[in-house]
């Protein structure tokens, strides 16, 4: 109602502008200006409206209709491993949680036990939260994307143990991947640059957190903290080629770029990078110590020739929850 009254009250005043000015021009140009500001504040006032109305309905959206597994890599490091889990067990849409196990000596009773009771007293509303340990008997890095055969779920949330996520945050990456189930979606971005210098054009290098920081774009989301669909795994391990794996295993580094190399061969699309919190809880593992810059560069060096091509995409878009950035 009130609405109709402001407009009306605006034709009126604009029938007399018409009137009492001259030109034909001027009258036609008031005319645009008018009609283009009503516009204006009727699709402000809506878009007000339904801002309001979301935020009360985001609430909803952490609820997915479907969960994920958590696949957690670890590594003798049983008190990381009981601190991640005992935190996630409590996250909504949480269905499974698979232990990637590759330790000599199986996980002990009193370990199993002890997780066994903290998913049961931590999980939501009592949910049945399935544990399962994936044990294997080499040490490889390629055991993380071993092909799960009964996974409940098509989502999986990939994570290291020395690395822990707010439940607000992995629901939210959560619902990005949905939105893109062929993507990987994830908190940890990295980037790779071609030298144009050199002769050589496929002269890729590595970029790590400074390059990505610095240049505000990246073409992979590290495996160490991100969703990818289960149906990778089957892909990491059967067609990917043997020589990746082979090399992966033997220089015990790059299995995530490797997994970015896949999926952005599939898609021929970049991977989404969402905003989280990370907490540290470890020290931190091989990207800390010197020469991991080197080594990573070879391993894109080495899958670009494997390929054939590289089919990593540069992005800059970057997925932030529309309720923390300002107005919209
Ligand atoms: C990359 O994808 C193409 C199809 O798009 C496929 O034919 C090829 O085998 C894939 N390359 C590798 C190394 O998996």
């Amino acid at each position: 109602m009130r609405g109709n009254f402001l407009v009306r009250r605006i034709l009126q005043r604009f029938r007399q502008i018409v009137v009492f000015s001259g030109s034909v021009k001027i009258k036609l140009l008031l005319c645009c200006c008018i009609v283009f500001t009503v516009v204006l504040i009727a699709g402000r006032t809506t878009t007000l409206m339904e801002w309001r109305h979301r935020h009360d309905s985001l609430r909803h959206f952490a609820t997915p209709r479907k969960g994920y597994t958590i696949l957690i890599n670890t590594w003798k490091r049983n008190d990381l491993l009981k601190q991640s889990i005992s935190h996630y067990a409590s996250c909504v849409g949480l269905d499974s949680i698979h232990i990637v196990w590759s330790e000599p000596d199986p996980p002990s009773e009193s370990l199993r036990d002890f997780l066994w009771h903290t998913i049961k007293s931590n999980s939501r509303d009592g949910k049945d939260i399935e544990l399962r340990f994936d044990i294997n008997k080499e040490d490889s890095l390629n055991n993380r994307f071993k092909e799960i055969k009964d996974l409940k779920t098509e989502a999986i949330f990939s994570v290291d143990d020395d690395v822990i996520f707010p439940c607000t945050s992995v629901g939210f990456a959560f619902s990005a991947w949905q939105s893109s189930p062929d993507t990987m979606v994830g908190f940890v971005p990295r980037g790779h640059w071609v030298d144009k210098s050199r002769k050589k054009i496929d002269d890729y290098t590595y970029g790590g957190w400074w390059f990505v920081w610095w240049m505000g774009t990246y073409s992979m989301v590290l495996s160490k903290a991100a969703f990818f669909h289960k149906n990778y795994l089957f892909s990491y391990t059967n067609q990917m080629p043997a020589s990746i794996r082979e090399y992966v295993a033997k220089n015990r580094n790059c299995e995530d770029i490797a997994m970015s190399f896949l999926v952005a061969n599939t898609t021929g699309a970049p991977p989404i990078w969402v905003k989280g919190k990370i907490f540290e809880i470890g020290s931190t593992g091989i990207s800390s110590m010197g020469g991991h810059n080197m080594r990573r560069t070879q391993c894109i060096k080495k899958f670009v020739g494997e390929y054939g091509r590289m089919p990593l995409v540069s992005t800059s878009v970057k997925a932030v929850h529309s309720r923390y950035s300002w107005f919209w």
